[in-house]
Order: structure tokens, then C-alpha cells, then sequence
């Protein structure tokens, strides 16, 4: 357990992108409250979690992060649940077929609410307003009352996390989730792409292994692995008034969890030495994600690593690089080797998202598919250079059929990103686009999969 750690003791530190609450006592009201609420994850889960992503440190398996940029009150319905898991479920089954490594998958949902902003202040016309921040503080119209901080959103989130992690719930181990559905995950919506076939094949394979094993006398009904699946959700831990009241002494180990999500990542903007999100972050037993921007030297990151994870324990700590397309390859090797010459245990996942956005020519915020494959590409290239397990992949996407990053298969083109563009924050890959990737990293896995084969033969 961290020494000298409270979980209020951030309050004393510098901290970045939180929103100032005009009335205090309805802040404190609303924290007194979230903090008689039951947790939504308990902190044995989130044990579960960091041995999963300790045998992925290790080399044996992959991470698998992805959904909203941001989730919304508005967007809040079944229907996106539901076709956000599936979707994952799918890349989840494309990427175990192809790499024959276990997948731990983790959602960005049931509590992904605070967005840090690179501008405090908007602008239209005449008028200037604050930022939108994220449905937990927020509003996203743009209006004096609507973008004022309002700490009762606070208990709005909590309410609906805990109704969408009952749903994931319900869906990962009430049998949605049984192989033998593997064909129904399919959206009508994806069936244009031409992936949309290779994966209607990888599921026929995956039937007749089954066939081939129930013959054999193991199927789904004794082996529950083969009808249930473990899911993990997961957020940015930016809002740390909420993050506070949610966090709770595990009864079995008197060790703390921020109980709000099974892992919490750090965001690029707050990860500096000494701020109040570090402070907070390194006392929760919580497997944690931390971005690696651009900006990072290779020194700072070691001293973060001893202030996050000074029992160097593997699977606490994931370290998710978004560099951009045109920059990994000179970025990221400089951290890859001094994280390997400390010895520190880490996963290693790539943001393919945050380091490509670029206004699209019809002015909206868009990501293009060939340069977030292009960095994916990339991260394979310079850990396959250093030796080391690419181990993760970190996305913004949705099982919507949206209109958001350009390209792909299904060509979405600039003058058609205003047919559905729907996100509260950054663009999403969509359904038809998510499930490409999957096959695209399935080969990138393979790669690695005959590089160790070689080095061990
Ligand atoms: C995010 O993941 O939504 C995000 C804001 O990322 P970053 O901190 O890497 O910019
Ligand atoms: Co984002």
C-alpha cells in the first residue's frame, strides 16, 4: 500500500482540467452522497484485471481498450450499449482466433464522463462560454445555464455507470456472450464492408472447433468459459471529486480502490510529476493506464513509474502511447528502452486516435483510418525492433453506424462525415471500421507470434 496516502490528500496539489464549482456546499453535499452510494466494482475485480494484464505484461496475451470518447447522458440507451459490446466481442474473437493469445477486453464505458479540453473557453458569435467538459460537469448545448459546472450531474453519471455496467454485466455472463452466438453479433449495418465476410468465415471455424470439441464432450454447457467472457469497463480518472467519493477500503486486504471503474488511466494533460491525478492515482490498488504524448522524456517517465508502481508490480501499470502517425517511430523507442533497462513490468498499448486528429476540409474534428493504421503499424515496427510485446490497442469507437473517421473499407469521404457524426468529443471508428482494424492487428499478432517462434526455435 502507498505510505503517506489519503484520498483527499490531491486537494493539496496542483491540478489541471477540474472545473471550479461556484457553490461549495451543494459540491459537498453531492460528494457526501456519492459516498453512501454501494461501489460499482469491487475491489477483487480489479485484482482479477491486473493479473489479467500481468500475464499480458509478461508476453502472453492482449489488451483490448475501446469505446466512446466520451459517453453521454443523451446517447444513453440500450441499443449503444449493446452494439458497442458486440463490436468489441467481435475484435475480441477476430483477434484470439488469429494470435491464439488470450484477449483481456476492457471497456472505455460505464463511467468515461470528463473530458480535459485544450481551450477553457468557447466561442460562437459575440458570446463566449466555458467548455464543454463532459456530461459529469457539463453540458454539451451551448448556453449560459447549460455550460455552468453542476455538481448534481455527478449522481446522474453514477446512475447511469451502474445501469450500463448491470447491462455488461447481464450480457457477459447471462449467455450473449456464448461462442455458439458468434454469428449473431454481427450488426446489419456492416454487412457493406467486405470484412464484413471475412468475419462471417472466422465464425464459421470457430463452429466447427466447437462441433470438434462437443463431440469430444466439451461444450459451453460444462465449460463456462465457452458461454461467458470477462469484461472490464474503465475510465480516464480526471473528475477527482467523484473519483474520491467512490473510492473505498477493501474489507479482505484494508488496501484502497477507486471502485468507480476496474482500471483508471491518467490522462496525457495531467500526468505530470507531483499533480493532484498522480497523487490520487498512486494510492488506489487499481490497475492504472497512463498516456505517453510526444512531450514525455524518457526520465520523467521512469520517476512516474516509481511514484505509480514503486513494488514494480506487473499488471498495474498499462502504458498507452499516442504519438501520432508521424511520430512514433522516432518517440516511442526512446521510452521502450528505458522502461526495459529499469526492468520496470509494463503493458504496452497504442492510441492510434488522440495523436491523428486533424480538421477535415468540411470543418469537423476527423480522424483518417490509413493514419491511425499507419501508427498502429508503426508501434508493431518499434516494438518488434526492441524486442518487446506490443501488448495492447486503446480506441475510440462505437457499434454505431456513425460518420466520424474517414476512410476505411467502407470509404467514408470528408463530404460524408456530416451524414452521422454523432460523437460528444473526438470522432469514433464505427462498426465496419473497428472490426477492419481487428483483422488488420489479427496479421500484425501473427507477425510477432512467428518473430517468437524464431527467437525460441
Ligand atoms: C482520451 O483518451 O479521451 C484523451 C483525452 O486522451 P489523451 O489524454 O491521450 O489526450
Ligand atoms: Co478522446
Amino acid at each position: 500500500m502507498a505510505s503517506n496516502w489519503t484520498p483527499e490528500g490531491w486537494q493539496s496539489r496542483e491540478a489541471r482540467h477540474l472545473p471550479t464549482y461556484i457553490d461549495a456546499s451543494e459540491l459537498g453535499e453531492v460528494e457526501g452522497t456519492l459516498a453512501k452510494f454501494p461501489p460499482l466494482v469491487f475491489a477483487g475485480e480489479a485484482r482479477a484485471l491486473k493479473s489479467d494484464l500481468a500475464e499480458v505484461a509478461e508476453g502472453r496475451g492482449f489488451l483490448l481498450q475501446g469505446g466512446d470518447c466520451a459517453e453521454s447522458f443523451a446517447e444513453f440507451h440500450l441499443d449503444n450499449i449493446r452494439d458497442t459490446f458486440r463490436v468489441l466481442l467481435q475484435m475480441a474473437v477476430v483477434l484470439t482466433f488469429a494470435s491464439k493469445q488470450p484477449v483481456v477486453k476492457v471497456g472505455r464505458i460505464a463511467g468515461q464522463f470528463a473530458k480535459p479540453r485544450s481551450a477553457p473557453t468557447e466561442t460562437q458569435g459575440e458570446t463566449e462560454l466555458p467548455s464543454y467538459l463532459g456530461d459529469i460537469i457539463n453540458g454539451i448545448e451551448f448556453g449560459e445555464e447549460n455550460r455552468r459546472n453542476n455538481p448534481q450531474r455527478m449522481i446522474q453519471a453514477y446512475g447511469q455507470s451502474a445501469a450500463t455496467l448491470n447491462l455488461i454485466r447481464a450480457f457477459a455472463g447471462g449467455g450473449y456472450a456464448n461462442l455458439r452466438q458468434v454469428h449473431s453479433w454481427t450488426l446489419d449495418h456492416i454487412s457493406r464492408s467486405p470484412w464484413a465476410d471475412r468475419f462471417a468465415e472466422t465464425a464459421d471455424r470457430i463452429g466447427e472447433a466447437l462441433d470438434f470439441m462437443a463431440a469430444c464432450g466439451i461444450d459451453p454447457e460444462i465449460v463456462p468459459q465457452l458461454q461467458t467472457t470477462s469484461f472490464y469497463t474503465s475510465h480516464e480518472a480526471l473528475l477527482l471529486p467523484y473519483e474520491q467519493a467512490l473510492t473505498r477500503r477493501d474489507s479482505l486486504t484494508g488496501d484502497w480502490y477507486d471502485c468507480s471503474a476496474h482500471m483508471l488511466w491518467i490522462g496525457d494533460r495531467t500526468r505530470f510529476e507531483g499533480s493532484a491525478h498522480v497523487e490520487f492515482l498512486r494510492g488506489v490498488g487499481n490497475p492504472l493506464g497512463m498516456k505517453c504524448g510526444p512531450s514525455l522524456e524518457p526520465d520523467a517517465l521512469l520517476k512516474m513509474l516509481d511514484t505509480l508502481n514503486p513494488a514494480r508490480e506487473a499488471g498495474r501499470i498499462t502504458l498507452i502511447s499516442r504519438f501520432g502517425h508521424d511520430k512514433v517511430e522516432e518517440g516511442l523507442p526512446k521510452l521502450v528502452r528505458a522502461v526495459m533497462r529499469e526492468g520496470h513490468p509494463v503493458v504496452w498499448s497504442c492510441d492510434p486516435m488522440h495523436g491523428n486528429v486533424i480538421k477535415s476540409e468540411s470543418g469537423y474534428k476527423t480522424r483518417p483510418f490509413e493514419r491511425i493504421l499507419s501508427e498502429v503499424r508503426g508501434f508493431f515496427d518499434v516494438h518488434r525492433a526492441e524486442g518487446s510485446h506490443a501488448g495492447g490497442i486503446h480506441i475510440e469507437m462505437t457499434g454505431q453506424d456513425v460518420t466520424e473517421c474517414t476512410g476505411g473499407a467502407v470509404a467514408i469521404t470528408d463530404e460524408a462525415l456530416a451524414d452521422r457524426y454523432h460523437t460528444h468529443c473526438d470522432p469514433r471508428l464505427n462498426a465496419a471500421q473497428s472490426i477492419e482494424l481487428a483483422f488488420l492487428l489479427a496479421d500484425m499478432l501473427n507477425l510477432e507470434a512467428v518473430d517468437r517462434g524464431k527467437r525460441a526455435a
